[in-house]
């Protein structure tokens, strides 16, 4: 019986609107219609196409999967697909302009399409008569395998582009890839159900879409971005390759919006170092930027190599993510005694720096994880984030796995450990330990607080380790001859170290009350400590009521600002600083609130025209928090030359951003 035009219209309409719809789940990340309604225009497709013999290749019902294969059929490229050169730094893109123009012998600028490389796997979609019919693999670059059946289920993917003519044929390449969401949300539910965890979204996508059953695939969210265009028959493309983007983008392929046409090398020099900026908000994994000379007549008089195009060229950033091997866990002490397990690696370069150890945090990271010694790790370095483990790879290779315990005593003095709070362990000796001890001097020394120069973490050890000092008192005891007789220390650096010393005593009180190394009480209370009481003893005399009025300070931190003042020896050693000659100017109170009070700070990139702990010394004295990440609470971000990912971050939550120029002004303002 004849399908009824109704239910034929009908048909057309819901795939129309579905398609639609996957657009803008999909490819634009802007969905308008619950996902409830969306299933159900599906299953209305699905009952309909059912119950009229309908369904059709290029409808969105097939999108789901469909029966599994028995392998594999191998398809030959009509065009090879090729490869990439590489390069990693600046200097040699220069050069790779230089070679191609020296090639092309013309010295005029080229204009080249800048992509990111986007990290996922590549494939080949041929369109016949506006029809999705093949979808393959790159394979060797000659023969790859047909995965028509997998890209069907991405949605990004159009299964018919209604712009194109009868009697043509296209074939486009891009690269398939899981975002990040996507690979975070499979691996959440991978942890929940006990399954196993995937090792990164690059490997996720290339798992997904080599699976015989489709329906496997259906359940990654894949998404594609399109880079090139291979053989075609009856069409007259642009001759420049942003313009194919363009006409790509019109059909309703996706292609990268990051894309960008730049004129000569340096631009795309600039280009490179923004997207390696901007790298970790992106929402996909990149591994770099690709190059493209952009007009396609200078592309084939160019030619290429066995293996890659002369006219391309990848620039590869760092890897963020790396495999090793956890050698051990050693526990470390900190200043307050907080034990804290730390993984030594088998060293690995990852993100642009060498990682051979990386904190573990607490005991409660180590079960979340499930780590054992000697077990394969993935480590994370994303920008300038400090290095992590984010999970554990084939834990069952680990054949000797040993389990990591929380040691029976505190591994540098031997005094019992004592559990604080929900998660961290503690030394109950205190400043006795010789572990405390070191880090409380490494404190009291370091830039933000004493800031002695030449007073660094080695030196402090040797100096303990060889009983010339016991406490942070000690250290203006030191002699020239003292210091000269150590190791590695020549006559020289001595006298710089005790004149360095010397200098120190001139501080202010913030400084030295955060050198004190109280518990929770860091640069930002130790400001609003001052701000509050203006001198030494009245903080030293306060009460908990009292503490508590200081903004910033809680019960908690309160506690411990008294427990620190009413300690006799903490009280002995504040006089034997003082009788040193350690100095600081007299501060007026403030006890009206103050221009900045309770707003959020982040400094990024380069401070020319004053260093980066004085502005913080300057918003803290106006009230502000100076906070090192941007987070929607943030209020200002000033941002020097070469801010990166911070930068990009508040520019994506719409955060005020000002100059440095702009921060003087506002400060010399406000402190007027
Ligand atoms: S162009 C002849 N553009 O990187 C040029 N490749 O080794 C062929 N890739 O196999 C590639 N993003 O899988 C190109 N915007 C992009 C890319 C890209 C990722 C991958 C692709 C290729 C590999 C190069």
């Amino acid at each position: 019986m004849a399908v009824p035009e109704k239910i034929k219209q009908e048909v057309l309409e819901l795939r129309r609107q579905i398609e639609h719809h996957n657009r803008l789940y999909h490819s634009l990340d802007a969905p308008e219609i619950p996902d409830a309604d969306y299933d159900a225009l599906l299953a209305r497709l699905e009952a309909l196409e059912g119950a009229h013999g309908l369904a059709t290749s290029d409808s969105p019902t097939q999108r789901v999967g469909s029966e599994p294969l028995a392998k594999f059929r191998q398809v030959t490229h009509e065009l090879a697909m090729l490869s990439l050169d590489k390069v990693s730094n600046e200097q040699a893109l220069q050069d790779f302009d230089t070679r191609i123009k020296k090639r092309l012998a013309d010295e005029a600028p080229l204009e080249y399409s800048c992509e990111p490389k986007v990290d996922g796997v590549a494939v080949s979609l041929l369109y016949e008569d506006g029809l999705l019919t093949r979808a393959a693999t790159r394979g060797d670059g000659i023969t790859g395998e047909d995965v028509t059946h997998n890209v069907k289920t991405i949605k990004d993917v159009p299964l018919r582009i209604e712009a194109i003519q009868k009697g043509t044929r296209i074939e486009v390449r891009g690269e398939i890839f899981l975002g990040k969401k996507g690979f975070a949300s499979l691996n959440a539910r991978a942890e929940r159900e006990g399954t196993k965890v995937f090792v990164n979204p690059r490997n996720t996508a290339a798992g997904a879409i080599r699976q015989l059953d489709s329906r496997n695939t259906a359940k990654i969210p894949l998404q594609m971005y399109c880079y090139s265009v291979g053989v075609t028959t009856g069409f007259d493309l642009p001759v420049r390759l942003s313009e194919i983007f363009d006409t790509l983008a019109s059909w309703g392929l996706p292609v990268n919006p990051e894309r960008s046409t730049e004129l000569g090398i340096a631009s795309c020099q600039d280009y490179c170092m923004k997207l390696l900026a901007r790298r970790n908000a992106l929402e996909y994994e990149i591994d770099g930027a690709v190059l493209k000379v952009n007009d396609l007549e200078i592309q084939k008089q160019l030619g290429q190599n066995a293996k890659s195009p002369r006219w391309a060229m990848a620039y590869k950033f760092p890897a963020e993510e790396k495999s090793t091997k956890v050698l051990d866990v050693e526990f470390q002490v900190g200043r307050t005694g907080t034990i804290t397990p730390v993984a030594r690696l088998d060293p690995v370069f990852v993100g642009g720096v060498t990682v051979s150890n990386t904190t573990l945090h607490n005991m409660d990271e180590i079960s979340r994880l499930g780590l054992r010694i000697g077990d394969s790790v993935i480590v994370r370095r994303a920008g300038d984030v400090i290095p992590k483990i984010v999970r554990v790879i084939n834990a069952e290779k680990n054949k000797k796995p040993k389990a990591i315990k929380l040691p029976a005593s505190c591994p540098a003095c031997g005094s019992v450990i004592e559990k604080d709070g929900e998660v961290l362990y503690r030394c109950s000796a205190g400043i006795t330990c010789p572990a405390q001890r070191k880090e409380s001097i490494k404190h009291f020394a370091s830039r933000a607080a004493m800031d002695i120069e030449g007073l660094g973490d080695k030196l402090v050890e040797q100096l303990v380790d060889e009983a010339l000092i016991e406490s942070v008192a000690d250290i203006y005891r030191l002699s020239i001859e003292q210091l000269a007789s150590l190791e590695r220390m020549g006559a020289k650096s001595a006298e710089n170290l005790i004149s360095a010393i010397e200098r120190s005593k001139q501080t202010g009180l913030p400084r030295f009350l955060f050198a004190l190394g109280i518990r929770e009480v860091g640069e930002a209370t130790a400001m609003s400590l001052v701000n509050h009481y203006g001198d030494l003893l009245p903080i030293i005399s306060a009460d908990l009521e009292s503490l508590e009025q200081v903004a910033d300070v809680g019960p908690i931190v309160a506690q411990h600002i008294r427990n620190f003042f009413i300690n006799k020896d903490n009280l002995k050693l504040i006089a034997d600083l003082q009788k040193s000659g350690i100095r600081w100017p007299q501060v007026e109170t403030t006890s009206t609130s103050l221009a900045l009070q309770g707003q959020i700070y982040v400094l990024t990139g380069t401070l020319e025209r004053l260093p980066r702990s004085e502005a913080k010394a300057k918003l803290q004295a106006l009230g502000a928090k100076v906070a090192g990440s941007v987070s929607r609470n943030t209020d200002v971000v000033v941002a020097g030359p070469g801010a990166g990912s911070k930068l990009a971050r508040a520019e994506e939550l719409g955060i005020k951003i000002i100059n440095e120029g702009e921060f003087l002004d506002l400060i010399a303002t406000l402190s007027e």
